[in-house]
């Protein structure tokens, strides 16, 4: 499948409808995904990107029938994770000489996954390409996601290949933003930005303030992953910037993990504590062992302030909540409030150790926690109502 998006471009990809684990099972995938290489069809002809090495074989094929391979002049990587270039070794057997251009560190990890001594062009930010009417730019994005990172401008029809920024993990066959549905695309961008592109947000900050500042007309985004920003495609740069703003909504989450219901009653009783000293915040509780880890971490990121929970398991706690404070240790959520809770019957270190972990992770926690021995009673639950009353305070100071 191949089809064009604009005079000269045309997407060379692969939509892996199946995908539904990404970064090993670091990151869920309910939608598919697409991994979107383009060929420019200039004076010179461009390919910007590969696809996941799965595919390798297939995407050769596909691009055999768009274009005779020896007439790519230029192959553009703009980054050197597999998932876009994956497919080089295969490119490669047919047109070993052909002039790769990318990042110095990028280099650094092509040669480190594929062992291969390319063509290599070190490019870095300013450096440019004419390839005809147009000229391509290229644009360093260090840590976005990764230090190889590049985004590549195609001045003339002013396009920005954006490589993962802006991308979501989302298949269709659709694969313009004024084409899917909105709701669904939002969602997925907004989950790939909390649980990509967290920890750098000060850098999409940087990044996007740098681009504005270069003041190039910008007519389409064509992201690595997912759906083309056609419509607007400031839109999508917009949105980056208030999610890079250590983005809140006026919503409390309460995650915690269960093993004889003990801290779900406790959940429960600080949410009904929480709606009754603030009718207007939403409150949303999940249970780790049975919901999504990356949903669950998106609730998170939208949050102004949560609570996390669970049992005092051989002194230590369950592996779900675990898991996922070692995540958000690495994704460094930024002005959110939190506190911890969880039931015991025995030593109860559970809340202690929840707590560090938060600090851990760079988070206000308001106090110590709240810890009920075995599961709480009607006397429990009150104090554990007035606890989400406080909690509700505590995070206004
Ligand atoms: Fe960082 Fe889509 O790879």
């Amino acid at each position: 499948m191949s089809f064009k998006i604009g005079d000269t471009i045309t997407w060379t990809g692969k939509i892996d409808w199946e995908l539904n684990r990404f970064h090993g099972d670091e990151y869920s995938v309910h939608r598919g995904t697409s991994y979107n290489s383009y060929l420019i069809r200039d004076e010179k002809t461009v390919l910007i990107d590969t696809v996941w090495a799965p595919f390798a074989k297939e995407f050769v094929e596909n691009l055999k029938k768009e274009i005779d391979l020896d007439e790519i002049d230029y192959i553009i990587a703009n980054h050197g994770e597999i998932d876009h270039s994956g497919a080089l070794p295969e490119l490669m057997r047919y047109i070993p000489d052909k002039p790769i251009y990318c990042t110095k560190n990028a280099v650094r990890s092509i040669k480190g996954h594929h062992h291969e001594d390319w063509n290599f062009v070190e490019v870095k930010t300013g450096d440019t390409l004419d390839i005809g009417k147009n000229k391509l730019v290229f644009v360093e994005a260090r840590m976005l996601h990764w230090p190889d990172t590049m985004m590549t401008y195609m001045a003339g029809e002013n396009v920005l290949f954006s490589n993962d920024a802006f991308g979501q993990h989302y298949a269709s066959e659709l694969m313009f933003n004024d084409l899917v549905d909105r709701e669904e695309l939002y969602r997925e961008a907004m989950k790939y930005y909390a649980n990509i592109l967290t920890p750098f947000s000060p850098l999409v900050t940087k990044k996007i303030q740098e681009v504005i500042d270069m003041n190039i007309p910008i007519n389409m985004i064509c992201p690595s992953h997912g759906i083309i920003w056609r419509d607007n495609p400031l839109q999508i740069v917009e949105t980056y910037l208030k999610w890079a703003a250590d983005y809140q909504e006026n919503q409390i989450v309460i995650v915690y993990d269960t093993m004889w219901n003990g801290t779900r009653k406790m959940a429960e009783a600080i949410a009904e504590g929480i709606k009754e000293a603030d009718k207007d915040v939403t409150v949303k509780l999940f249970n780790s062992a049975k919901r999504d880890k990356n949903d669950i971490l998106t609730e998170i990121f939208k949050s102004k302030a949560f609570l996390i929970g669970s049992p005092t398991i051989n002194k230590g706690l369950a592996h779900s909540i675990g898991g996922l404070l070692e995540m958000m240790r690495g994704l460094g959520f930024k002005n959110k409030k939190a506190a911890s809770f969880g039931s015991y019957g025995w030593s109860g270190e559970g809340i202690k150790l929840i707590t560090q972990a938060l600090k851990e992770a760079g988070i206000a926690t308001v106090d110590d926690g709240i810890r009920e021995l075995w599961n709480p009673d009607d006397e429990a639950k009150e104090r554990l109502k007035a606890y989400g009353k406080n909690f509700v305070e505590a995070i206004k100071a």
